[in-house]
């Protein structure tokens, strides 16, 4: 299999090179590669490598930076995956892309499933809609991955910035009315890579549809928070402090509710991810054994 990934150097990028490595040719573009603010770098980036399943991993995801710069955001999150599908399509190739919980307001009180509707509350979330929305319209063969709150070992993510927090701060302040699932880029793209190899699932060709793909489980960024200290060896209760939304005041708004129902995930590919919980240790030792 020729897959042409983009992105290779974010969070789940870096992780998707070695997962999808058994399954084939892979060939990872960065943004010198493939830029997706720029059609004709994708159309030339596509045709030259003439891939079987592109794997959408880049993104503009900066989420407080995107209010002030909703244009930048557009142009790679919406107006370069339409480019990607139309690329797709034209070449019957398979596109596995990746969105966000943010395409919804938070307001339900139960985990969201792939039926719910859509309506984001920050300028990123409208962006990443409006890409899912493209890939859906042109109708290339396709599988929109929702996920949410990732993390790994590299990149600018939540834990990282709590480690790096918890060092540097006797005392620190954290959301704890917004719940989700902190989803571990390895388990991702572990998961990606299972799509692709399952033998029992339609041509590559044949799929289309939006699945929700998250770490099992849920917790508050409080919770997040507490269970990084505690890997840490730091005291949670005197250390890590709850505070409403209202007391963080960010440029975007965030869903209170982030949860995504896993289930058809589960059903159509039997594919679960682990705990956040079990995760979250894994990757905690996986930095521990790189220092
Ligand atoms: N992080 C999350 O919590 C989260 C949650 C839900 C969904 N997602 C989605 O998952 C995907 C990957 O997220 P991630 O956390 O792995 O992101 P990431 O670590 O921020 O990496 C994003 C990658 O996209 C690249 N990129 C940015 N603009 C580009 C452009 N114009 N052309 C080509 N490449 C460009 C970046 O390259 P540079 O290094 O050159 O900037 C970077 O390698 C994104 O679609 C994101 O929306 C992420």
């Amino acid at each position: 299999m020729k897959i042409l990934l983009t992105g290779k150097n974010g969070q789940i990028g870096q992780e998707l090179q070695r997962s999808l490595a058994p399954l084939g040719e892979i060939i990872a573009y960065d943004r010198s590669g493939l830029n997706l603010a720029v059609a004709d770098s994708i159309v030339a980036a596509v045709r030259s490598a003439g891939p079987e399943v592109l794997i959408n991993a880049a993104g503009y995801t900066a989420v407080d930076q995107a209010e002030r710069e909703p244009e930048a955001a557009h142009a790679v999150n919406a107006l370069g995956v339409a480019v990607l599908a139309e690329e797709a399509k034209r070449a019957g190739a398979l596109l596995i892309h990746y969105s966000t919980d943010y395409v919804f307001d938070g307001l339900q009180d139960r985990p969201y499933v792939e039926e719910d509707a859509p309506n984001p509350l920050n300028v990123y979330g409208v962006s990443k809609l409006a890409g899912e929305r493209a890939i859906r319209q042109i109708d290339c063969a396709h599988l929109i991955l929702r996920t949410s709150w990732v993390y790994a070992e590299r990149g600018r993510n939540f834990f990282l910035t709590m480690r790096r927090l918890l060092a540097q701060k006797q005392e620190v302040r954290i959301v704890s009315d917004q719940i989700g699932a902190p989803t571990f880029a390895g388990d991702l793209a572990a998961a990606t890579a299972g799509l692709l190899g399952d033998p029992g699932a339609p041509a590559l060709g044949e799929r289309r549809g939006v699945y929700h793909m998250t770490a099992s489980g849920g917790t508050s960024w409080h919770g997040f928070a507490t269970a990084i200290a505690r890997l840490e060896g730091v005291d949670p209760l005197t250390r890590v402090v709850p505070i409403p939304s209202e007391a963080y005041a960010t440029a975007a708004r965030r869903p209170k509710n982030s949860r995504l129902s896993n289930k058809k995930l589960l059903r159509e590919f039997g594919i679960a991810l682990p705990s956040w919980e079990a995760s979250l240790a894994v990757c905690h030792a996986r930095l521990a054994g790189a220092r």
